[in-house]
């Protein structure tokens, strides 16, 4: 009888496995160009009918992405993703204010109003939950009354907080009619000092509200992007199963609706997503998934597809629980898929530097989404520490034990059991701070669209096309970092692996 072969067999044939690479296992080759990078466009598509400027996203992290951030990113052109460790209320003012933040005319629905029966310490509290520094007053039938600012009750030295805000408000308000231009608002606003204008129809009925700040942010961020309203764009993470938080948040007026889920193939969670895509007008971007099989089974409803199964800086994933997919693979595989069905990729995950943003798209993403490189900027939720005298913000996974405790848990498919610990999926860490978010997407942007330079391609679709990889060693890794040198001053866009 012949000797069996160490491979005969039904578990030796399991170590007959394909390899998968991630970023460090590649590099573009380098092709010819006629492209300047500042010349290459880099708008593109995170789901089927959202467009961006950018093609980056802020991850759904509570130590990353509110609405502060969120603003940021969508005045620069790319796009926030609210983190769901809040509750849906929380979650819905919070697009309320990425909404409001850039309007010409903030439309009625997202204008902050008090009444004039309201106590001045209600009013006074309203206006610091909704993030307003003034409303104007109206009665039932919203006919505006008068308009009540932060300069008119506080330090209260001439109103008691039982006072009514009929008592403090200015009565004689500057409106203007609805098809005020900016020109007309900004006029109206220098002539009469005053920094908001009621909007209101022939009846003096409120009908929306001009902003100075609104007006002047504007202008200045040409960029940004927008919905068809001209409101910045905002997105926002819901967990499988939670319906209602995603008819809140598409009622709230987010354009794309992220599914959040660390292994989306699970299929309750597919069945959970396809019926709120079915429910809800905002796209919706199943995630996270990281096989051509996952692909298949998502790409007919999803608007969008996000890719990541443990690649993530804080992710323990991998190492917990054994399963995982090396992203550039990952990355191929699920665009292999979606680029059949016209269905955008999202690269979420393990980006260090601009180098690896540029190789997901190449790989096959139409836009990258990152964690750790936006948790160091003064937006990012969460204070400053210093220690020994540099400065830090806190940064943890969303598996992670902190995170978990209030209210992640469910994004690894895990019950909340009183008493019972949690299996974690992510450490809790500290990043360096990093400064403003612009000059973080600064570095992040040029050195994307170096990138694109040196493959030839314009334009990110055609990244995708022409953008060929060659596999690196572990020698030719030591070779494409900084090396047998001691680095004096620190790089805006580098800093060595520790
Ligand atoms: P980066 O590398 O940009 O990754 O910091 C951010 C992405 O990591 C995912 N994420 C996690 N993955 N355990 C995980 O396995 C976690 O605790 C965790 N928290 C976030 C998520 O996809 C995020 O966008």
């Amino acid at each position: 009888m012949a000797k069996q072969s160490s491979s005969d067999g039904p578990f030796s044939e399991k170590l007959r496995v394909p390899e998968a690479l991630t970023f460090d296992d590649v590099l573009l080759r380098p092709k010819e160009s006629r492209v300047e990078p500042d010349a290459a466009d880099v708008s593109s598509r995170v789901s089927k009918n959202v467009e961006v400027n950018l093609p980056v996203l802020s991850a759904a992290m509570d130590t990353v992405t509110e609405s502060e951030l969120a603003i940021g990113m969508a005045r620069e052109g790319g796009l926030g993703v609210l983190h769901r460790n809040m509750d849906t209320e929380e979650m819905v003012a919070e697009v309320g204010r990425i909404k409001r933040a850039h309007e010409m005319v903030i439309s009625r629905e997202n204008v902050v109003t008090a009444e004039p029966e309201m106590t001045i310490e209600a009013v006074d509290r309203m206006m610091q939950v909704e993030g307003v520094s003034g409303a104007p007053v109206v009665d039932e039938d919203d006919t505006v009354l008068g308009i009540i600012s932060g300069t008119d009750i506080r330090p209260y030295l001439e109103v008691g907080e039982e006072d009514a805000v009929r008592e403090a408000m200015t009565d004689e308000v500057i409106t203007a009619p609805e098809d005020v231009s900016a020109r007309e608002a900004l006029e109206l606003m220098y002539d009469h000092k005053i920094e908001r204008v009621p909007v209101v129809d022939e009846d003096n009925h409120l009908v929306g509200l001009v902003t100075m700040a609104g007006i002047l942010e504007r202008r200045e961020h040409e960029n940004a992007a927008r919905d068809e309203e001209g409101r910045l764009l905002a997105g926002v993470a819901v967990g499988p199963f939670e319906d209602e938080r995603a008819i809140a948040a598409d009622e709230a007026g987010a354009d794309v609706l992220f599914i959040d889920c660390a292994h989306a193939h699970n299929l309750d969670v597919l069945d959970s997503a396809e019926a709120i895509a079915e429910t809800v007008d905002a796209d919706v971007v199943v995630g996270n998934v990281g096989t051509r099989a996952a692909a298949e089974a998502a790409v007919d409803f999803a608007d969008g597809l996000k890719v990541g199964i443990g690649p993530g800086s804080i992710c323990t994933t991998r190492v917990v629980s054994g399963a995982g997919m090396p992203q550039i693979t990952a990355v191929t595989e699920v665009a292999d898929v979606a680029s059949q069905h016209d269905v955008p990729v999202i690269a979420d995950g393990g980006i260090r530097y601009s180098g690896d943003a540029i190789k997901a798209i190449a790989a096959g993403a139409d836009a990258v989404m990152l964690g750790s490189y936006f948790a160091g900027t003064k937006e990012a939720p969460g204070r400053v520490i210093t220690r020994n005298g540099k400065k830090y913000k806190q940064y943890r996974g969303m598996g992670s034990v902190g995170a978990m405790n209030e209210g992640g848990g469910e994004r690894y498919l895990k019950e909340e059991e009183e008493d019972e610990e949690f299996v974690p999926e992510g450490v809790e860490a500290a990043t360096p701070y990093t400064g403003t978010l612009s000059s973080e997407l600064h570095q992040l942007v040029g050195g994307m669209r170096s990138g694109m330079g040196y493959v030839g391609a314009e334009t990110i679709p055609e990244v995708k096309e022409r953008a060929e990889f060659v596999r690196v060693s572990a020698a030719g890794q030591t070779e494409g970092h900084p090396h047998d040198v001691m680095i004096t001053d620190e790089a805006p866009n580098y800093s060595p692996d520790e």
